[in-house]
């Protein structure tokens, strides 16, 4: 068994609305090994993007208990990056300014970070690109530069939310072999939410499906497809049998 990285025990979490409390997450229980890439699927609105805010430390749950690497999580850190949806870069700012901007509450020296935020930029392939702004990018290198920015503080988990929600489906099948490459080739740990369960199969090592709200989990399913990943695999009936599968799963708890 490889060496634990997030553990997620019994989480559950509701929200005070008008019409009482709404339950979202009901005993979310899971575990990744240190490396994995675990997508988790659900419904739009199935808690999700709850669930991402909690491992984040940016929310707390009702009840149940969060680990990264044996600690338990009581607040946001550094070890956990998140990938924004758009990628979350500033316009004003050039690629080099994006990376350092997340690099700024480190505590790093100006030396420290300057080298960081080169050697990021150089891993995602973008050397050459630093004084560049953001428009004068493809959405492809822009995806970069938010991949840049979140591996420069060297996180022990990445965290992604539906990050290619916002992008045409073509680009989407690009920026996901792209990310694939990167987090492979760099060996991070990746915990990934979509409700798109071909993203889910693509990306993932691991899918971990959850019903829809309150969100339990409902299966995980192993992604038999070896790595690296090309685009073609999608159309491989393994990949076909393990999408039909998926979908009846989500169609069932709907
Ligand atoms: N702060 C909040 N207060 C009240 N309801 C919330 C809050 N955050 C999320 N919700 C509700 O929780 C449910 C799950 O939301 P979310 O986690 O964003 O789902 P997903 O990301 O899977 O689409 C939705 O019905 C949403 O309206
Ligand atoms: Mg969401």
């Amino acid at each position: 068994m490889r060496e634990r990285s997030l553990e997620v025990i019994e989480v559950s979490k509701s929200f005070p609305t008008a019409q009482g409390r709404l339950q979202v997450l009901d005993g979310v229980s899971f575990s990744q090994a240190r490396g994995e890439v675990l997508s988790i699927v659900g419904a739009s609105g199935s808690g999700k993007t709850t669930l991402l805010r909690i491992v984040a430390g940016l929310d707390t749950p009702d009840d149940g208990v969060l680990r990264l690497n044996g600690r338990e999580i009581d607040g946001p850190g550094p070890e956990r990056s998140l990938i924004f949806q758009q990628f979350g870069l500033m316009p004003w700012l050039s690629v080099v300014e994006n990376v350092l901007f997340g690099l700024a509450p480190s505590g790093l020296s100006k030396t420290e970070q300057a080298d960081r935020a080169k050697d990021a930029i150089g891993r995602v392939g973008l050397q050459g690109f630093e004084d560049f702004h953001p428009k004068a990018l493809s959405g492809g290198m822009q995806q970069r530069v938010g991949i840049a920015r979140a591996l420069a503080v060297g996180p022990r988990l990445l965290l992604c939310d539906e990050p290619f929600a916002s992008v045409d489906a073509m680009t989407r099948q690009t920026m996901q072999t792209d990310l694939l490459n990167i987090v492979t080739r760099e060996g991070v740990t990746v915990l990934l939410v979509t409700h798109d369960i071909e993203e889910a199969l693509f990306l993932g090592d691991r899918v971990v499906v959850f019903s829809s709200r309150p969100a339990r989990v409902i299966e995980e399913i192993d992604v038999e497809i070896p790595k690296p990943r090309e685009h073609s695999v999608r159309t491989s009936t393994g990949f076909q049998e393990q999408r039909a599968m998926v979908w009846e799963l989500l169609q069932a708890t709907a």
